[in-house]
């Protein structure tokens, strides 16, 4: 098979799941994954023909996206804020959102660490979120906490390969006895945050692959991981510490209310790429001194 005549079979397959340029650009991502060509030269190599062993493994991936399976765990694996990131359907796919909000934590950051910065991530998945950030503030200090073993070992092993060291901690972030020894600097956090009732609307191959422990909260307790965490964090950031979350757009007014009433200041709600409210940082000037 020749490339082109691969993508065409791309595009025709996965019409019931992709239009047409989205099933060029899983072509192209499944190519460069496969065959290591880079989507800058495929315009040269599309008359090209696949070696035996690509044709079988291009048409294998093909047959598992068929069935609504994400790429990213067809593949296995994709990119976040320039670290490899393994997945697995234990843990979340990291979203472009998510890189947003690593980038706004490592801007409000990076210039004034005098002392070491001691981070942690709440709800942290395939570890994406602290291995971006130790990967970019190496003399961090960077903790996580799961509820799911399953999702810990994953980070750990992404951890591993993009050599980044970071404390992973089993907790429930619920349950009210949770404590952790010492106080942080930045608590950030993407927790659970779409509503069951939103299910409906959602694209099959998210609900039918993706962790639901991941993914959703009760209709009538919507902000339950806001709260909690919220109040996590006043006992265990630091005077000045910070406090980042990802948000459902819907909750956004919410959030920063909670935030306001738990004496947060400086609470800041900012878009993302597409223009919907979607993480919010707030300060603790002073923290209560009762549990650490
Ligand atoms: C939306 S995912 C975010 C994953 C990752 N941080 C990311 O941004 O891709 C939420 C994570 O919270 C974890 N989680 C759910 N309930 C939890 C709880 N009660 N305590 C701690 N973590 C929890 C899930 O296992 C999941 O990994």
């Amino acid at each position: 098979m020749i490339f082109t005549e691969a993508e065409e079979r791309f595009v025709a397959d996965l019409s019931a799941l992709y239009d047409k340029n989205e099933a060029k650009e899983i072509f192209s991502i499944v190519t460069e994954h496969l065959c290591g060509i880079k989507k800058s030269e495929w315009r040269s190599k599309k008359d090209g023909h696949l070696s035996p062993m690509e044709d079988t493994s291009i048409l294998q991936v093909l047959d598992e996206l068929s069935t609504g399976k994400p790429l990213q765990y067809v593949l296995g694996e994709t990119m976040f804020y320039g670290a490899r990131i393994k997945v697995n359907p234990d843990v979340l796919i990291p979203r472009p959102e998510t890189e947003e909000l690593v980038a706004w934590v490592i801007s409000e950051v990076i210039n004034n660490s005098q002392e070491p910065l001691s981070i942690l991530d709440i709800g942290t998945g395939s570890g994406c979120i602290p291995i971006a950030l130790k990967m970019n503030l190496p003399a961090a200090d960077v903790h996580a906490i799961d509820i799911s073993h399953h999702a810990l070992e994953t980070a750990m092993r992404n951890a591993v390969l993009n050599k980044a060291q970071i404390n992973f901690v089993h907790g429930d972030i619920l349950d009210a006895a949770f404590k952790l020894s010492h106080k942080f600097d930045v608590i950030v956090s993407n927790p659970p945050y779409i509503k069951a009732s939103e299910k409906n609307e959602m694209h099959r191959n998210v609900l039918d692959h993706e962790p639901h422990l991941a993914l959703f909260v009760e209709d009538d307790n919507a902000l339950i991981f806001y709260e909690r965490i919220a109040e996590f964090a006043q006992s265990h950031l630091k005077p000045f510490g910070k406090l980042f979350f990802e948000i459902n757009e819907a909750l956004a007014e919410d959030v920063a209310t909670m935030l306001k009433e738990k004496s947060f200041k400086e609470i800041e709600v900012r878009k993302d790429m597409q223009g919907k409210d979607r993480m919010v940082k707030a300060v603790l000037l002073n923290s209560s001194d009762d549990t650490v």
